[in-house]
Parts: structure tokens; C-alpha cells; sequence
């Protein structure tokens, strides 16, 4: 087989996946409103399963009612969730997949309507240029109450028969806050220096270590570059992160780029569909909304494996820990070379499965080398308008759900 280095298998801690396709987190507006997952979602996963997607790694579950950051994100902040969670992992199962569980707390990346008060973060003051949001910076117990949460939605992963967990450190949310000198500009523990911004990340760990079994996978995405207005997690200081969470002994490591609405077209890098996003906002930020988007369009065209030169920094401190790379790999020759050139132990991808949830299967039998996803970004665009997301590459629904 042509691009046989794609279908050995990787050991991620105690677990073997098949080959090394990874389903990059996703979040797919299939949730309840109660955070309970739906047939629907189910559906979307056994799907991939089905399509022979190694890892598959579901969309951001919030573990903690506070870090919710969309309506219709599926939760892991309560026990109630665990039935409809054990659902999902049954049906990857059942189709000879692996599913790891993505926590994530939004921080001060949400919204009052969302969460019901004012949103933390690391620390308060600025006010989010789109969000309008000014966030309350976190107190001690805050922070603590935290990293329980995590813990917390660690072990209701572990009675959901999860694979495995991934710590969401990447795209601006509440860990992307800690590390970030840019978010973060607390002169205690929890801030002021590369150690202490860590801190919080490294106190996560340890709480997610003590809630899982031995050998289960904890993965973790983290940023490579912020692209925020001033600096944050910059190539060199996600390396200093990549090798502490390297000696902390994780199990893989994906690297992003991005943090929300400053830089989140760095994430996804591809067309800007202006008028789909400034649909999904209300009325009162569609001014702004447009001004901003429309500044953007046309500066984030698609290049190809965009963090490919971030992973060929962070690979030689990480030792023997796996790294996923994600963002832009489209091309079957690419990947394959990621692989034997040793700068990627697995291939993540997030739009090409929405496109194809079938793109692996058709890859092993020969009938493609390439997705035929062209990164027109109105998926992303369904997220920020309440639509479940699908391939909406050729029409875009009028209006939402
Ligand atoms: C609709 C949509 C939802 C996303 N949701 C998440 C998410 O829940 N968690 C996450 O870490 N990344 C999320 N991402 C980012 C992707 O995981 C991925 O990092 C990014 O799309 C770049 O990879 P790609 O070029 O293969 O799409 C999302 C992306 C899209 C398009």
C-alpha cells in the first residue's frame, strides 16, 4: 500500500490505536441544552468509527457549568451526563474505535448570557474586543474549584468508558489563559512566570492522574502561537511548556495555534466567510462584526500543514511522547512524510471529517490521496450560528436550526 506509514498502529499510554488518523476535537452543536448528547451526535461518531478514524477525539465537553462556552455543547460537569457519554463511547467501541474525551473550560471565553454571570479568567480588567466581555479575575478558591472540576469530569470519563482524556490547553481558553502572558498578569503563584503560569496546567494533571487509571492516555493540545494583539504562547514558550509536560509523563501532545476571536482564523486558516459569521451574531455586534471579519477576509489564506513547522520545534523536547499535528493536512504524500520524517507520530484532522467521514477508509482502499475539503470555513461558521455542523461547502442554511 502506498501510504502504509498512515495504517500502523500507535500506543498512546495503555491503548493501541489502529493507524494514525486522529479526529481532532470538533464541537458540533449536537448537544442538548442540558449538555446531554443526542442520537444525532452519537450518530456523527460511530460514523467516523464506521470510516476507520483511528482516534477519535469529539468534540469540547465542559466540566464545569461556568466554563461552558456555546449552547449547544455537550457537558461533562455533572454526574446526569454520564449515560448519554457511555452511549457515545459504546458506539465508537462497537465500531472498533478509540475515543478520547476532550475537558475544556471556557474561562473567560463565554459570555453572562451563557454561563449567568460574569466569566472568569486568569485575570480581569480588558475588556474581549468582540465578546465585550471584562472578566473577573479568579480568586484562590476559584482556581481551586477548577482544577477539581477537571478532575472531576476526569473520572465521570473513566465511568463512561472513555479511552482517554485531552486536556483542551489551546484556542484561548481558560488553561490557554494560564499559560498565556498576554491573559494572564497575576503576580502570585498562579502568574509572573513561565512556572507559575503553568502552574495551574501541572495542578490539573496531577488532580486527572489521580482520577484515572494507570496507563490511560492524557493527552493535551496546546497552542504553539497565540497570535494575540500583544505577546502570549509564543514557539519558544510552548516548547518550555511541551518539555515540562513531557517529564510530567503525558501521553501525546497535539499542537494548535490560535485563541478565539483575536486570532481564530490562525486556527483555521482558510476562506473568511464574512456574511455567514456576521449572521450568527446578534443584531446590536453585527456592525462590529462585519468591520472585524471584513478586515480579516483575505489575510489567512489556506497553506498546507500550517503547524507542521511548529511540531518540528516542539518534537525534538517532547522524547518519546507522541505528537499529533492538526491544522491544513489535506494531502496523503504530506502526512506520509510528517510521519517518516519524524516531526508527527499521528495526523489530526477537524474539517476534511466533516466534509468526508469517510476520508480514511477511501485513503487505505486507493480511491483518494487528498480531502476534498476546501477549507471555505462555513462549518466554523455553523458553530457561531447555532447550526449543527455539517459540510455546508456549497449552501449555507438560511436560517438556524
Ligand atoms: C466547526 C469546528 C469546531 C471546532 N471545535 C473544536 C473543539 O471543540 N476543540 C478543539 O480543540 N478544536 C476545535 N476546532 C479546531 C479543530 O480541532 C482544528 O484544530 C482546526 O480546525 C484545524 O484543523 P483542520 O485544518 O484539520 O480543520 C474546531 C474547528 C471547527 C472547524
Amino acid at each position: 500500500m502506498m501510504f502504509s506509514a498512515l495504517f500502523a498502529p500507535m500506543d498512546l499510554g495503555s491503548v493501541r490505536i489502529g493507524n494514525r488518523f486522529v479526529h481532532s476535537a470538533t464541537y458540533e452543536v449536537m448537544a442538548l441544552e442540558t449538555g446531554e448528547v443526542t442520537d444525532r451526535l452519537i450518530g456523527r461518531y460511530r460514523t467516523l468509527a464506521r470510516g476507520e478514524v483511528g482516534l477519535i477525539i469529539p468534540g469540547y465537553l465542559y466540566v464545569h457549568s461556568l466554563g461552558r462556552a456555546y449552547r449547544h455543547e455537550t457537558g461533562i460537569h455533572d454526574d446526569r451526563m454520564i449515560p448519554g457519554l457511555t452511549r457515545l463511547a459504546g458506539a465508537v467501541h462497537e465500531e472498533g474505535g478509540k475515543i478520547v474525551f476532550q475537558l475544556a473550560h471556557a474561562g473567560r471565553q463565554t459570555t453572562k448570557a451563557m454561563i449567568g454571570r460574569t466569566p472568569l479568567g486568569p485575570s480581569g480588567g480588558d475588556r474581549d474586543p468582540f465578546y465585550f466581555v471584562k472578566p473577573r479575575g479568579m480568586d484562590g478558591g476559584q482556581i481551586q474549584e477548577a482544577i477539581r472540576a477537571f478532575g472531576a469530569a476526569a473520572r465521570r470519563a473513566v465511568e463512561a468508558g472513555a479511552d482517554g482524556i485531552q486536556l483542551h490547553a489551546a484556542h484561548g481558553y481558560l488553561i490557554n489563559q494560564f499559560l498565556s502572558p498576554f491573559f494572564n498578569r497575576r503576580k502570585d503563584e498562579w502568574g509572573g512566570s513561565d512556572e507559575n503560569r503553568f502552574r495551574f496546567l501541572g495542578e490539573i494533571l496531577s488532580e486527572v492522574k489521580r482520577e484515572t487509571p494507570q496507563g490511560m492516555p492524557i493527552l493535551v493540545k496546546l497552542n504553539t502561537h497565540d497570535h494575540t494583539p500583544r505577546e502570549g504562547i509564543t514557539p519558544s514558550l510552548a516548547a518550555t511548556y511541551a518539555g515540562r509536560l513531557s517529564k510530567l509523563g503525558i501521553h501525546g501532545l497535539e499542537v494548535s495555534c490560535g485563541s478565539g476571536w483575536y486570532s481564530f482564523m490562525n486556527m483555521c486558516r482558510g476562506e473568511v466567510p464574512v456574511k455567514e459569521l456576521v449572521t450568527g451574531l446578534p443584531l446590536w455586534k453585527k456592525p462590529v462584526g462585519r468591520l472585524m471579519l471584513g478586515r480579516m477576509a483575505g489575510k489567512y489564506g489556506f497553506e498546507g500543514g500550517y503547524n507542521i513547522e511548529a511540531a518540528k520545534r516542539i518534537k525534538p523536547v517532547l522524547g518519546d511522547t507522541p505528537l499529533f499535528v492538526v491544522g491544513g493536512m489535506r494531502k496523503a504524500a504530506e502526512m506520509k512524510k510528517a510521519l517518516e520524517e519524524r516531526y508527527a507520530d499521528g495526523i489530526a484532522m477537524s474539517r476534511p471529517f466533516i466534509r468526508e467521514p469517510f476520508l480514511v477508509r477511501r485513503i487505505r482502499e486507493g480511491k483518494t490521496d487528498a480531502s476534498a475539503c476546501v477549507s471555505c470555513n462555513r462549518c466554523l461558521a455553523a458553530a457561531a450560528n447555532d447550526i449543527p455542523v455539517q459540510c455546508y461547502c456549497r449552501e449555507f442554511p438560511a436560517s438556524a436550526r
